[in-house]
């Protein structure tokens, strides 16, 4: 199996994305789970990967606290969407794992230069804080890393928390800035792929009857996620954003992008946040991520269900 190192926020996606993670060990060995701040604080945001991972029965697992905030700018938080504790919509026993004793940060830093070079992935769901913060500390982890996969971004459609910036990127600009100029090979997840990513109640119906107490709580959380969604976009279902890095990773023939070159806007207070993407190539700048933008939106579900189910 492939190794890699989860940096969440959760979040009902994020779980979600866990689940998925530790539901497939045939290809992923999840080596830790580093908590930044973001749809929450990082008090919530550590406690919700603990739930998650002994909801999943893995109290075994190594998770690790990051950074309770952004590299250069106070934390702007999502409660609107993911209610105040950031995994609403289910009843959840308070975690009795604990966290590691490490910072994040370090982990990151130690664990990418441990492993033999192009073998540790780093999947972002959440601000790339603790990334940055780890690239600024020690920048000879960027040549090992074997590959980057982010939810984040946005282009075509625009963004989610202003009009021109992805929740994600607009937390951390900085942190997301660094991330990109890494040389680090990225994979980007943007909201033009994950709009299609759509918990339609036959999905979530279909989820719930795996009746598994992970399946159940997940098809709870993600309802009270979509009922935010569905006021929101008026569509069948919220978009489910972050589950997607790790199906790209377990299935990359699920979906479809290109190499482009995306650049982070950190300046303007009008677009502050934005990743202006060269879909059409006419900047003459390097690629340097691999944007995905199509996906078979039902395997992704199929996926998701089958491996939940396992857990
Ligand atoms: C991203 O922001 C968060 O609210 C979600 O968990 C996801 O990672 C979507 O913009
Ligand atoms: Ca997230």
């Amino acid at each position: 199996p492939q190794k890699i190192i989860i940096d969440t926020d959760p979040g009902q996606d994020d779980a979600a994305a866990i689940m998925l993670a530790l539901g497939s060990p045939e290809e992923l060995e999840v080596v830790g789970i580093c908590a930044v701040a973001g749809n929450v604080p990082l008090a919530l945001t550590s406690r919700n990967v603990r739930i998650i991972c002994e909801l999943a029965g893995r109290p075994d697992m190594k998770v690790y606290e990051g950074a309770s905030a952004p590299i250069a700018r106070p934390l702007v938080t999502a409660e609107h969407v993911h209610g105040k504790t950031g995994l609403d919509g289910t009843e959840l026993a308070e975690p009795t794992m604990g966290v590691q004793p490490q910072h994040a940060v370090d982990f990151i830093i130690e664990t990418i230069l441990r492993e033999p070079a192009d073998t540790v992935t780093l999947c972002t769901l959440g601000p790339l804080t603790n990334i940055g913060l780890a690239l600024r500390k020690a920048p000879e982890i960027a040549p090992r890393v074997k590959r980057l996969v982010m939810m984040g971004g946005g282009f075509f459609e625009g963004g989610n928390i202003t009009p021109a910036a992805e929740f994600n990127i607009y937390v951390d600009p900085e942190a997301a800035a660094m991330v990109f100029a890494s040389g680090i090979p990225i994979t980007m997840m943007p909201l033009d792929l994950t709009h299609r990513l759509l918990t339609l109640e036959h999905r979530v119906a279909r989820l719930k009857a795996v009746g598994t107490r992970p399946a159940v709580a997940l098809a709870e959380m993600l309802e009270f996620f979509e009922r935010f969604d569905l006021e929101k976009y008026g569509s069948d279902g919220g978009p489910l954003h972050d589950p997607s890095v790790i199906a790209w990773l377990i299935r990359p023939s699920l979906f479809s992008g290109r190499d482009c070159n995306v650049e982070i806007e950190t300046q303007s207070p009008l677009t502050l946040g934005m990743t202006v993407v060269d879909w059409w190539g006419v900047s003459g700048r390097a690629p340097n991520a691999s944007v995905m933008r199509f996906a078979d939106d039902q395997g992704f579900f199929d996926l998701l269900t089958e491996r939940v189910a396992r857990l």
